[in-house]
């Protein structure tokens, strides 16, 4: 048995001596120290041996045990101390370039949203936020929209309840801030619309910005200054827009603002046709309109201009972007371009 003990001994030196990884050792254990392994295969053979022997014997056996146990305790604190020691792992180079916590940055519609906000804002502009849901009232009836207006119709907006809908336009904050502040104004709501559309040009939730002055003797050439100096901040001073005749009914006259193309310059290409693309709406506040606000057109009048942020984006430099929704599909090979 003693001759047992003492191959058993020199056979788990040899293994251990050849471990190298923790997962080596805790195998060795377990072979040797585990509730199956050898050591207690010896202990269930003591009753095998002669009764003189047996006390001996199992004060050898415990020993042994003690012993291996030691080693291997030994054996793990050194794998970690030499791991530690090991000048190929532990070697510092202070002059490696540091790693780089990715940084995100700010959605480019946000970036757009800031930087319309500060052009208005040097015009002395207040940028407002009204609501995402708003009553029939402000987003139609109160804007001059008969109930017959194919604005109204469940195809063009959601309606939540019979007289509730999701903000269609920014126009809907005119009344609001006519009521808030009386005149005179100087608003540019920037606000979150939803209209039922999705398709390259339409996205079915989308930013507006609402530009509305009120004061006395406001007319047309306020307006037309307004977009001067916007669209030259905007969109630079080689870009060219101009006042197309239109029809809203909350604005009489009424225009769509155009923009030269930025991808051809205005000559022409097969993005823009003939050289111009839509900003969005502008006119003059109809009297009806500054009434249901609480106004009395005799005394004040105003201009109002209504554009899409994200088409304003679209449009902006040499982006050639030929599908809006890509703004908001999260694809970050598109969104780290700006
Ligand atoms: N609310 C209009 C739209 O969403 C845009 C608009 C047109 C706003 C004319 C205005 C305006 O303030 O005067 O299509």
């Amino acid at each position: 048995m003693k001759e047992i003990l003492k191959l058993l001994k020199k056979d788990f030196q040899e293994k251990l001596s050849q471990a190298k990884s923790r997962e080596e050792i805790e195998n060795l254990e377990r072979k040797y120290l585990g509730k199956k392994g050898k050591i207690s295969k010896l202990t269930e053979k003591i009753t095998e041996s002669p009764p003189e022997e047996r006390r001996e014997l199992g004060k050898a056996i415990n020993e042994l045990k003690e012993e291996l146990q030691k080693k291997i305790e030994e054996k793990y604190q050194s794998i970690s101390v030499s791991k530690y020691r090991d000048p190929e792992t532990e070697r510092l180079d202070v002059t490696l370039p540091g790693k780089k916590t990715p940084v995100g940055h700010l959605h480019p519609v946000t970036q757009t949203i800031q930087e319309i906000e500060d052009i208005f804002h040097k015009l002395g502009f207040i940028r407002r936020r009204y609501p995402e849901v708003e009553t029939d009232w402000y987003a139609f009836e109160g804007l001059n929209m008969p109930k017959n207006h194919p604005a109204r119709d469940i195809w063009e907006t959601f309606y939540i309840e019979k007289d509730m809908v999701l903000t269609p336009h920014t126009s809907s904050g005119q009344i609001r801030e006519m009521e808030r502040v009386g005149w005179p104004v100087r608003m540019i709501n920037i606000s979150r619309c939803d209209r039922r559309q999705s398709d390259i040009n339409h996205l079915p939730t989308f930013y507006q910005f609402e530009g509305l002055v009120i004061d006395e003797r406001i007319n047309i050439t306020h307006l037309k200054g307004t977009l001067d100096f916007f669209v030259h901040e905007f969109f630079g001073n080689e870009r060219a827009y101009r006042l197309r005749p239109y029809d809203f009914r909350f604005t009489e006259p009424s225009f769509e603002i155009d923009v030269t193309c930025s991808l051809c310059g205005g000559k022409g290409c097969h993005y823009c046709k003939d050289g111009w693309v839509e900003l969005g709406g502008a006119g003059m506040v109809h009297p009806q309109v500054l009434k249901n606000g609480g106004l009395d057109p005799k005394k004040v009048s105003g201009f109002a201009f209504g554009w899409g942020v994200e088409r304003a984006f679209m449009k902006k430099g040499n982006l050639n972007i030929d599908d809006i929704r890509i703004l908001y599909q999260n694809d970050l090979r598109f969104l780290e371009q700006f």
